[in-house]
């Protein structure tokens, strides 16, 4: 049977916990549609396509572009958006479990999007509300809605993502961005560089998850090297905050850095991306070369999840 693509794409009151549980036509089609947001989130063009509807962003951890950015994606909507920044401020301080939270925020708006230290905390949050949840990151678990800007930004620099040879940096071991990332490029097709730290590995299985895909992902200590061909450098920070040892993180700052000399010998059309925040690991000097588009790779948060958001709750451009 043919099954129209409105029928397979209707995503309506999904969560977003994993990129996993997207299939590669729906993220097809979420990336074809962000496309289309752009005049909308620039503010070049305007729609009210989610007026009346109300988005809770609740941040149990610190986040500036994220929060920042469904935000913005809700008001260019002509949604509007409840939450908080700071969970100290909330009952939680008094005790109150994060299922009561979920219940509330499930009564007050049509969707939820909520950031959690722990892994798994999205997916719980996702069992007590009937309202769409998205998961803008638990823990050192995923980052669905990262891992689609990140996707959009390599399609929208390079026109495919298939066969783009991609290096990640960084800290693969705690790092949710790349756990969500690997996975999607492997569902593409792409070459898969792995380099960190010795103990900041990506964990074995995300490695298994590309190896079913059919992508054998390299893992090297050689930056220089695996750059030299690159298409794409994915760098992250060494996620401090998730290290249970401050030595283990001691022996392990300031292990690697992007600058000038290093992109000596790299392909012209060589992309840089970083979900940022980033500390040392981009020297700034980079910022001016046309390799760097993490600024730019930020801004698509916007369409990406004006997109995201217009499907979950319904209404569309
Ligand atoms: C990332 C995160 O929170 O996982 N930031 C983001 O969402 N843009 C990366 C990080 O904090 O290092």
């Amino acid at each position: 049977m043919l099954i129209t693509s409105s029928e397979i794409m209707n995503l309506k009151g999904r969560d977003i916990i994993s990129i996993r549980e997207l299939s590669k036509e729906e993220i097809n089609f979420i990336l074809d549609y962000a496309k289309k947001m752009i005049p909308y989130a620039t503010g070049e063009k305007s729609t009210d396509i989610l007026k009346g509807k109300i988005l809770s962003c609740l941040f149990f951890e610190p986040s500036t572009r994220t929060r920042l950015s469904f935000e913005t994606a809700m008001h260019r909507l002509a949604g509007r958006v409840i939450g908080f920044a700071d969970p100290t401020m909330t009952s939680q301080k008094k005790g109150e479990t994060l299922a009561d939270t979920i219940r509330m925020a499930d009564g007050y708006s049509d969707a939820i999007v909520i950031r959690h230290p722990l892994e798994g905390a999205a997916r719980l949050a996702a069992e007590f509300a009937d309202a769409p949840v998205i998961n803008a990151g638990d823990g050192a678990g995923r980052h669905p809605t990262q891992c689609l800007l990140d996707l959009f930004t390599i399609k929208m620099e390079k026109n495919r993502i298939e066969d783009q040879k991609v290096v990640l940096l960084g800290d693969l071991k705690y790092g949710r961005t790349v756990h969500s990332l690997a996975y999607a490029l492997a569902l593409y097709g792409a070459e898969l560089i792995f380099v960190s730290p010795k103990t900041l590995g990506m964990p074995k299985e995300v490695i298994r998850e590309c190896k079913k895909l059919g992508v054998e992902p390299i893992s090297t200590s050689n930056l220089e090297k695996a750059i030299r061909d690159a298409d794409v450098l994915y760098v992250t920070r060494i996620q401090k905050e998730r290290f249970p040892d401050p030595e283990e993180y001691n022996r392990v700052v300031g292990a690697y850095q992007i600058n000038r000399k290093i992109l000596e010998h790299v392909k012209e059309d060589l992309i840089i991306m970083h979900p940022l925040p980033r500390v040392t690991e981009i020297d700034p000097e980079v910022d001016s070369t046309s390799h760097a588009i993490y600024f730019k790779q930020a801004f698509n948060g916007v369409p990406v999840r004006m997109a995201l958001l217009s499907l979950l709750v319904g209404g569309r451009i």
